[in-house]
């Protein structure tokens, strides 16, 4: 049996906190040791550019996240575990997207949106400080997914739109040329893995600057636990552990007895201090064998850069055979070799079969799509104020098609 590709991206812009240690880290380490699956995990530092234009922090942070998973117990023997930048084929297949993907799918990606609609709402141009760079973003990550031909790709809910327009984009590269080149990933939402609460009590996280390093000394880390807000209550009177983010962190960590002891403990008025304190306790006993590893692993980056390069070289393996089965395909070709005209025969059989469809987007703005006898999504476009509208614009774009 085939075995399943799970594919996970990690940016390579910050620290690793906390709450990316419970909420990406270990969950994702644990589900590596699967027999059933193939694992890939790559360090996304060409998506970081998009982000960070500070060389260091983006070495910085790429030697930081690498150590780290790498301490937690990911087996690089086991699993795909690379730097994205030591994949050529990873841009040339971004290319081989960019010129399937279509603009009007990029137009609606959220970060795009969002980065447009805050300058519309200060009266600027909508595009102002936009890069290329974030607007290709989506095909850049079609890329990651689709070279290695990922089934499932672990993600929050808001990299849901990116795994869509993966399956799009690739779903269109298939249809044009005529082949089941990529397989369609499926996003993998996880719903059940803990979100950590931060210093301030909401979701732990960069943004918010809420954030407790992974990898802090015992003591600095016992001195963040102790500064997490917490209510006014006296020792001795009864807490509620369903509405105390000591209690959510410890229970990030806890085995199912420790908590429900930690349970009886607030009801009987453990005071925050004390419960602070089990809370470090029991977090520092997960941490410190992966802290000793983790220094050790800083204190010798070539150990890493090698594991790295051990890592690109078994994905290059995969990756260079398939992008020279996709330069075939789209006639980047020996031209020794006897022109192959089956492209129009192909599009003959699957033009008669196109068909439009109109719904609402998300927006609540009318879109359509047009499909082809299998269901693939050749083409679509929301944003039109009504279905009669919509509906021209899918017969447009059939016509388009039909004439490609
Ligand atoms: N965009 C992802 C994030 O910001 C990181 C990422 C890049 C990724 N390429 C990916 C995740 C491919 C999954 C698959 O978190």
């Amino acid at each position: 049996m085939k075995k399943t590709r799970v594919l996970t991206g990690i940016t390579t812009t910050g620290t690793p906190h906390l709450g990316n240690y419970v909420g990406a880290i270990r969950p994702a380490i644990a589900a590596s040791r699967d027999a059933d699956v193939e694992s890939f995990y790559f360090l996304a530092d060409y998506h970081a550019l998009i982000k960070c234009d500070d060389p260091a922090r983006i070495q910085q942070s790429t030697l930081e996240i690498a150590a780290s998973w790498l301490a937690c117990g990911l087996d690089p023997e086991k699993v795909y575990f690379y730097r994205q930048s030591d994949i050529p084929e990873i841009p040339e297949l971004t290319w081989l997207l960019t010129c399937v993907t279509a603009k009007g799918l990029l137009n609606r990606a959220h970060a795009y949106k969002a980065s447009t609609d805050v300058n519309r709402d200060k009266g600027e141009d909508p595009d102002a400080g936009v890069t290329a760079g974030l607007y290709m973003y989506p095909v850049l990550m079609a890329a990651d997914i689709l070279i290695f031909n990922a089934n499932q790709v672990p993600v929050g809910r808001d990299q849901i739109q990116h795994i869509e327009m993966a399956r799009d984009i690739g779903q269109r590269f298939n249809h044009i040329y005529g082949g089941e080149y990529f397989a369609l990933p499926e996003a993998l939402i996880e719903d059940n893995v803990a979100t950590l609460p931060g210093l301030d009590g909401r979701k732990m996280s960069k943004s918010y600057n809420n954030t407790i390093p992974l990898w802090l000394p015992e003591k600095e880390l016992r001195k963040a636990i102790l500064g997490i807000v917490t209510n006014s209550q006296a020792p001795g009177e009864p807490k509620n552990p369903d509405e105390s983010h000591i209690f959510s962190i410890y229970q990030a960590f806890a085995s199912a007895e420790e908590t429900a002891a930690m349970r009886r403990a607030y009801a009987e008025g453990i005071g925050w201090g004390d419960a602070k304190q089990k809370v470090f306790e029991r977090i520092n006993a997960e941490l410190a064998p992966m802290r000793e590893k983790y220094d050790a692993l800083l204190a010798k980056p070539d150990v890493i850069e090698n594991a790295l390069h051990a890592g690109a070289k078994k994905a290059r393996a995969l990756a260079q055979p398939f992008v020279a089965r996709l330069r075939e395909a789209v006639g980047l070709r020996d031209l020794r070799k006897v022109p192959r005209v089956a492209k129009a025969e192909t599009e003959t059989r699957t033009k008669a079969a196109l068909q439009p469809v109109v719904f609402r987007d998300e927006d609540k703005a009318f879109a359509f799509k047009v499909l082809d006898a299998k269901k693939n999504v050749l083409a679509t476009q929301g944003g039109f104020a009504d279905p009669k509208t919509a509906m021209a614009a899918a017969q447009s774009a059939m016509s388009a098609l039909g004439e490609a």
